[in-house]
C-alpha cells in the first residue's frame, strides 16, 4: 500500500514508479537540508510573530526541526523517496512528530519560494568558504614569493623564452587572479544575498506575513521585490558557477605551470610526496596528480555553468519543473572549487623550489635580447633600429654557438660602436630583472612592494558574513 503524497488530494492514481524516480530530487538535495530547516524555523517564528499560528505551535515545530536536524547529521533520519524531495521529506516527518502544529509550517509559503530561499543560503555559505579557500591559496603564494624573493626564471610568451623575471613575480600573478576572482565570488554572494521567502508559489500571499523580519532572521540584506522574479530566476546561481569557472580556469592555468615545472625537463619546483602519486608498472614515476585533476576538473565547472545557462534559456515564467537542475551544477561546483583550492594551497605551500634550475634556464640563450635594445636606445639610437641590430646580433650567437649574456664588450662593439664598457654587465638576467622598475614590473623592490601591497589587501578583506 503507497502512502499519500502531500499534494495527493486531487489524484485518483498512484504515481507510476518510473515518474517518482525521474522527478525526485532527493538524491541530490539533501544537501539543501541544513538550509531548509533554517528558513523553516524562521518561517515558523515569523508565523507565530505575525499571529498566524500560535506560539505554541510554532514552539512545537521549532523542536520538531531540531530534532529532525539531530536525526540527519546522525544519519538516523527515515528517507521517504515517494516524497520527491529535501522539503518534503521534512515537512512530512515534522508532521509524524508534531501532528497539527506540523501541518501548519506550509501557511503562506510554497515550495518555490522555499526552495530559492534554501539554494540562496547555501550558496552564500559555500561562497563564504570558496572565498576563504581562495585567499589560503592566496596566502600559500605569497608564502612562497616572500621565501624565494630573488630567484630568476625565464618569463614565458608563446611558451619560448621571453625575458628574464622574478619567479616571485610571477606566482603574484596569479595572487592578482585570485584576487580578481575573490572580487566576483563576492559580487555573486551579494547577488545571492536577497530572500525569496514570502513570494508564495508566484503571486505573494494574503497572509499578513513579514519579509522583513524572516530576512534579518535569516541574514538576508533584501527581500526579493517582485514575487515572480523571486521564484523564476537563478540567476544568482549562474553568477555564481561563471565565477567559480573562471576561477578553475586560472586554477588549471596554474596547475599546468605546476605540471610542466615537475617535469625532468625543467626541474623548477618538486612538489611534496604527500600531494603526489605514483604508476602501478613504473617504479621510477612520481606524477603531480593534483595538479593535472585540477586541470581536469575544470571541465566540470565550466559545463556546471554551460549547463545551468542552457536549462534557464527559454523557461517562460514563473516556476517551472526544469529549475530542479539547477542544483547539481551548483552543487558539484562548489565542491571541486573548495577541494581544489584548498588542496592546492597545500600543494603549493609544501613544494620545493630550485632557484638555481631556474637561473640556469634563464641563461644562455637570448632573453636579454631586449635589454642590448635598450642599452643602444638609451645611446640615441632609434628603438627599431636597434631591435633590427640586436636581431642580427642574435643570429650571429646561434651561428657561433654563444650566449648573449657572455659576449665580451669587444665583441659586442663589432655590432655597434654604441656598446659601451658596461654594456656586457647590462645584458645579465639579475641587470635585466634589476633594470625593469615600472609599475607592476618585476624588478626585486616593485615585487616585494607589490608582496607587500596584496598582504596589506588580503589582511583587510573580511570574510564573507553568513
Ligand atoms: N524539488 C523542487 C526543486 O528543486 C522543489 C520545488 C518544487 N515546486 C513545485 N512546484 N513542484 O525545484
Amino acid at each position: 500500500m503507497k502512502r499519500k503524497k502531500p499534494w495527493g488530494g486531487r489524484f485518483k492514481m498512484d504515481t507510476d514508479r518510473m515518474v517518482e524516480a525521474f522527478t525526485s530530487s532527493l538524491a541530490f538535495d539533501r544537501n539543501l537540508a541544513g538550509a531548509d530547516i533554517r528558513g523553516s524555523i524562521a518561517h515558523a517564528r515569523m508565523l507565530a510573530k505575525q499571529k498566524i499560528i500560535t506560539a505554541k505551535d510554532a514552539r512545537a515545530i521549532i523542536r520538531g526541526l531540531e530534532e529532525i536536524r539531530r536525526e540527519i547529521d546522525s544519519g538516523g533520519f527515515p528517507w521517504r523517496e515517494d516524497l520527491e524531495d529535501i522539503h518534503m521529506n521534512i515537512e512530512a516527518r515534522l508532521i509524524e512528530k508534531t501532528g497539527e502544529a506540523g501541518k501548519r509550517l506550509h501557511t503562506a509559503r510554497s515550495r518555490n519560494d522555499q526552495v530559492a530561499t534554501d539554494l540562496r543560503l547555501y550558496l552564500k555559505e559555500r561562497l563564504a568558504a570558496i572565498d576563504a579557500a581562495a585567499g589560503a591559496l592566496q596566502k600559500a603564494l605569497i608564502g612562497q614569493a616572500k621565501r624565494h624573493l630573488g630567484a630568476i626564471m625565464p618569463g614565458y610568451t608563446h611558451l619560448q623564452q621571453a625575458q628574464p623575471v622574478l619567479f616571485s613575480h610571477h606566482l603574484m600573478a596569479y595572487v592578482e587572479m585570485l584576487g580578481r576572482d575573490r572580487g566576483r565570488l563576492r559580487d555573486a554572494f551579494a547577488r545571492a544575498d536577497v530572500l525569496p521567502l514570502g513570494a508564495g508559489a508566484l503571486a505573494g500571499t494574503p497572509f499578513p506575513i513579514d519579509r522583513a523580519y524572516v530576512a534579518k532572521l535569516l541574514g538576508f540584506s533584501k527581500v526579493a521585490e517582485n514575487s515572480i522574479d523571486a521564484v523564476s530566476d537563478r540567476d544568482f546561481a549562474v553568477e555564481f558557477l561563471s565565477a567559480v569557472a573562471l576561477l578553475m580556469v586560472h586554477l588549471s592555468r596554474f596547475c599546468e605551470e605546476l605540471v610542466l615545472w615537475s617535469t625532468t625537463e625543467f626541474g623548477f619546483v618538486e612538489l611534496s610526496d604527500a600531494f603526489c602519486t605514483g604508476s602501478s608498472i613504473m617504479p621510477n614515476k612520481k606524477n603531480p596528480d593534483v595538479a593535472e585533476l585540477v586541470r581536469g576538473k575544470t571541465g566540470r565547472v565550466v559545463g556546471g555553468l554551460v549547463s545551468l545557462l542552457t536549462t534557464l534559456k527559454g523557461l517562460p515564467l514563473s516556476y517551472n519543473k526544469d529549475l530542479q537542475e539547477d542544483k547539481e551544477p551548483v552543487f558539484d561546483a562548489a565542491d571541486t572549487a573548495e577541494q581544489s583550492l584548498l588542496i592546492l594551497a597545500q600543494a603549493v605551500a609544501t613544494m620545493a623550489v630550485h632557484a638555481e634550475r631556474m637561473r640556469a634556464a634563464a641563461s644562455g640563450g637570448f632573453l636579454t635580447a631586449t635589454d642590448a635594445a635598450d642599452y643602444l636606445v638609451e645611446k640615441g639610437v632609434p628603438f627599431r633600429e636597434a631591435h633590427h641590430l640586436v636581431g642580427g646580433l642574435v643570429a650571429h650567437c646561434i651561428d657561433a654557438g654563444r650566449a648573449l649574456d657572455d659576449l665580451t664588450a669587444a665583441e659586442l662593439r663589432k655590432f655597434s660602436p654604441k656598446f659601451g664598457a658596461d654594456a656586457a654587465r647590462r645584458l645579465t638576467a639579475e641587470s635585466s630583472v634589476a633594470s625593469r622598475k615600472s609599475t607592476g614590473g618585476t624588478a626585486r623592490a616593485t615585487v616585494a612592494a607589490a608582496i607587500r601591497k596584496s598582504e596589506r589587501t588580503l589582511s583587510k578583506l573580511k570574510p564573507l558574513p553568513i
